[in-house]
């Protein structure tokens, strides 16, 4: 299969780059900036693209490439891309006097390949706190805006420039831009689809798990869902999967999951209830990270005897998706800063399984267009994500069964509602959380003495920004309500207006 290679120099926006490459239906990867030419050189790579980065091109310890790669294969060069190529061929790249940040115009100052179909005046997207202030000699300056080059191209070879940011929606021709580099410059064929996809994993999984067997920790969510339903497409019964029911997940979550994966989807799967586990090491605990330990360990545990009773698996199939993969190789810069979460269901140290990622070379709405095409009900594969350790971080402080079970019911009205009134699929992440305090309240003739629950739903694309959701005040009334009617240990429900930053997603 073609493909396009983005080279990593720090970027924050460099797996948007990748996506508007896939968009395109032409495969791409972000790799390190520093990789091994030869990788370069094959066939199958059809173009190169140098990202953007934090760093400026005439400190020592900024990233820097061979010239070498110039004469390999078409390079496109985006901001720091841009000042690396430049300053390579003898232009000249200085600080700005104040960083460029937002909105631009660009001109069109000459017709190119690179620029077809894009309009005379656009707007472009920047974001530098460098610029090139002597273009190279080699180089054709085709657009510019009021303050910088916007666009170059070398005069014989195919190497273009970027100053702004194409992979960026606010760049109006962005896309435009990007599919006349892949497209027209690289010629990359568009091979790139979740069938192709599907189809080949199924053969690659196969052809490596031969008679052999597969476990796979099965948690409900899209991710592990999706790999366990790929994977029983390919090997079928060689897959076991093995659901953990921490007693801390969403209402109805095990009896969903068997019900979907085991009797729709005829898949192997072992639902080990662990629940008393849990919650019993879990007795007398408040601090989050504490909660998060014996949650973790408690996982690990429970797996680990039960893969001790199949002592014929010999691969361990995850969920790991291309996001994990390229902040796991990033070099040190903003895009390498994220990861901060650890899935329970994680591959732990002391198992030494071989490993099976099905879906490691796909972006999370890929993951979730596999699911449709696999059959998977669209309910469970557009699903907000739900932390590792659950409920257990949801009922703030002491988690005990019966907050749990007041958790779990007010948590079921809040989705439902928001399923009911068209609106969980423009929000990005929601649910209850349970207060560790208790107020006053009247119902009835009584006094009532119970549990505050708050509501919280955010819109994010990145979870490492979010605003709350702005829902109806009518909305949030009527599930206060219904919450408050039904459920019994909840007399006051507020609503979380805090963005983050400031505040997280999850309380803790
Ligand atoms: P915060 O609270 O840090 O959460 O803003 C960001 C996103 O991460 C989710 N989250 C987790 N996901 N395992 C996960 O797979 C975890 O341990 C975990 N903790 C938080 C959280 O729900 C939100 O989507």
């Amino acid at each position: 299969m073609d493909k396009i290679v983005i080279l990593d120099f720090g970027s924050q926006y460099n797996q948007l780059i990748a996506r508007r490459v896939r968009e395109l239906g032409v495969y791409s990867e972000v790799v390190p900036f520093n990789i091994d030419l030869e990788e370069l050189k094959k066939p199958e790579v059809k173009g190169i693209i140098l990202s953007g980065g934090p760093n400026s091109v005439y400190d020592d310890e900024s990233p820097k490439i061979s010239k070498e790669l110039f004469d390999l294969k078409p390079v496109l060069g985006i901001c720091y891309g841009m000042q690396l190529t430049q300053s390579m061929f003898g232009g000249k790249v200085s600080p700005s006097e104040k960083r460029e940040y937002g909105k631009s115009t660009l001109r069109v100052l000459k017709e190119n390949v690179i620029l077809s179909d894009v309009k005379e005046e656009s707007t472009v997207w920047m974001s530098h706190g460098d610029h090139v202030d002597k273009l190279s000699d080699d180089f054709e300056l085709l657009g510019d805006t009021d303050s910088c080059f916007a666009v170059a191209r070398h005069k014989t070879k195919p190497i273009y420039n970027l100053q702004f940011h194409p992979e960026v929606t606010h760049s109006e021709f962005g896309s435009q831009i990007i599919s006349n580099f892949v497209l027209k410059v690289c010629a990359a064929s568009q091979d790139w689809n979740m069938g192709n996809y599907i189809d080949k994993t199924v053969l690659e999984i196969r052809e490596r798990v031969q008679d052999k067997h597969v476990i796979l920790g099965l948690s409900g969510g899209v991710d592990s869902s999706v790999a366990a339903v790929l994977v029983h497409k390919a090997i079928g019964d060689q897959l076991t999967c093995i659901f953990v029911d921490t007693g801390l997940m969403r209402k109805d979550e095990g009896k969903k999951v068997m019900d979907l994966y085991g009797e729709h989807f005829h898949m192997n799967i072992k639902s080990v209830d662990a629940e008393d586990l849990f919650l019993d090491n879990l007795k007398g605990v408040k601090d989050p990270e504490a909660k998060r330990k014996i949650i973790g360990h408690d996982f690990i545990e429970v797996f680990n005897a039960e893969k001790e009773k199949m002592k014929d698996a010999d691969f361990l199939a995850q969920g790991t998706i291309y996001p994990d993969v390229i902040e796991s190789i990033s070099i040190k810069g903003p895009s390498s800063t994220i990861k901060s979460h650890h899935n329970v269901g994680g591959l732990p140290e002391e198992m030494k399984f071989e490993l099976i990622e099905p879906l490691r070379e796909l972006f999370k709405d890929e993951v979730r267009q596999v699911g449709i095409e696999l059959g998977i009900p669209e309910h469970m594969v557009m699903r907000h994500p739900f932390p590792g350790p659950g409920l257990g971080i949801r009922v703030i402080e002491e988690v005990t069964k019966d907050k749990v079970k007041i958790l779990q019911e007010a948590d079921d009205i809040f989705i439902n509602a928001l399923i009911d009134e068209g609106l969980y699929t423009k929000t990005s992440q929601a649910f209850v959380t349970l207060l560790p305090c208790k107020t006053v309240g009247v119902m009835g003739d009584n006094r009532t003495y119970e549990y505050v629950a708050a509501i919280r739903s955010v819109n994010t694309s990145d979870f490492m920004t979010a605003q709350f959701s702005r829902l109806p005040f009518d909305f949030l009334e009527s599930v206060a309500t219904k919450i408050i009617n039904e459920v019994r240990g909840i007399n006051r429900v507020v609503y979380d207006i805090t963005s983050k930053p400031p505040g997280t997603i999850e309380w803790e």
